[in-house]
């Protein structure tokens, strides 16, 4: 009897330390730009007094860990990052339905993400793709200034572009695909071959080639252009382009893993995020998307997405596995791995 005991308070012992984290805690793996991914966490915690336990990575890279984890989910809730990748975790069943009721308070496009996903993800900011150049380094190179993306492929900018990998890097897969949009296939590709000649660097995250242009590491970036406008209110020398030819967007996304230790906490995440007060946030942290609430403030140095020549991203299309992995893995056979 008293060994039975003895044994029972040991087990309570030893359980309770894990139950008790597990009902104070959420792990979130963020997507979006480390400042912005830290300043939610803290307010989330002062508004709920769960702690978060946070990875951040860019999008396709979170993709791979929550497929690597799936059979033993660590993460609860995967909170921004483009679309695609979220669209490819919600039909790879790696993603819980949910329905916020939130959701009739969102913008359109937000709106159709979760009806297209079968409401595994939903939209939660968007923002569009172009380029950013570095006014004194193109100044000092007496480089022309790029309006188009034809631009980019002139002598003047050989070694003088960066962008971010494909299979790594939502942003880039996103270059991949408005391309495709734009001008089809074989075009696209033509034109991502020669532009590979002119790339310095394809960097990991989406975001480093406009760090990388505002310290003057490469005068020409490919990225969000919220990203680039927030190096230039910092103060860097940059110039950002929505392109000429038109471009692409991203709805950036949050999903609730499926399967994941802290299932409550996750849905308390889940419509945190998507609280005007919340989405304000973002400004504060330096980043400039448009928010995904109606009622959240659209912060003043946003790129507008009216201003800005959009294609029809077809999201539903390119945010499908069989479409994302067949246009990396080309991408890697036909480009990345070629000299330059
Ligand atoms: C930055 C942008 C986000 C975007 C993310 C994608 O953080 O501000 O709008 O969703 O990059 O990151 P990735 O590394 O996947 O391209």
């Amino acid at each position: 009897m008293r060994t039975i005991a003895i044994l029972a308070m040991l087990a309570a012992f030893l359980i309770a330390p894990g139950l008790a984290r597990a009902q104070g805690e959420v792990v979130v793996y963020c997507s979006v730009l480390v400042d912005w991914c830290n300043l939610m966490s803290q307010e989330f915690t002062r508004a709920t007094g769960i702690r978060v336990v946070l990875t951040q990575k860019g999008s396709g890279e979170t993709f791979a860990q929550i497929r690597a984890e799936a059979n033993n989910p660590r993460g609860d809730v995967w909170w921004g990052g483009t679309g695609d990748p979220h669209l490819q975790a919600a039909e790879a069943n790696l993603t819980e339905e949910y329905r916020s009721p939130a959701l009739p308070r969102l913008h359109d496009w937000a709106q159709r993400q979760a009806q297209q996903s079968g409401f595994r993800t939903v939209g939660i900011y968007a923002g569009a793709l172009g380029f950013t150049y570095n006014t004194q380094a193109l100044a000092r190179g007496r480089m022309p200034e790029p309006r188009c993306w034809r631009d980019l492929l002139q002598p003047a900018f050989r070694g003088e572009v960066q962008m971010s990998n494909p299979p790594s890097s939502g942003t880039a897969y996103t270059a991949l695909a408005t391309l495709v949009q734009l001008w089809g296939e074989e075009e696209a590709f033509n034109y991502l071959r020669q532009l590979h000649r002119q790339i310095n660097q394809y960097t990991r995250s989406g975001p480093a080639p406009s760090r990388n242009a505002a310290r003057g590491e490469t005068t020409v970036g490919i990225m969000f252009l919220h990203d680039a406008v927030a190096e230039a209110i910092e103060g860097a020398p940059l110039r950002v382009v929505a392109p000429c030819e038109g471009t692409g967007y991203e709805i950036g996304s949050m999903s609730i893993i499926r399967g994941g230790p802290n299932r409550e906490n996750a849905r308390r995440w889940y419509e945190f995020a998507l609280t005007p007060a919340a989405q304000a946030l973002a400004v504060r942290a330096k980043s400039y998307q448009i928010p995904s609430h109606r009622d959240a403030p659209v912060p003043e140095q946003a790129p507008r997405l009216a201003d800005i020549r959009l294609i029809d991203y077809d999201f539903a299309r390119y945010g499908t596995t069989a479409e994302r992995n067949r246009l990396i893995q080309r991408w890697e056979r036909e480009v990345g791995s070629q000299p330059r």
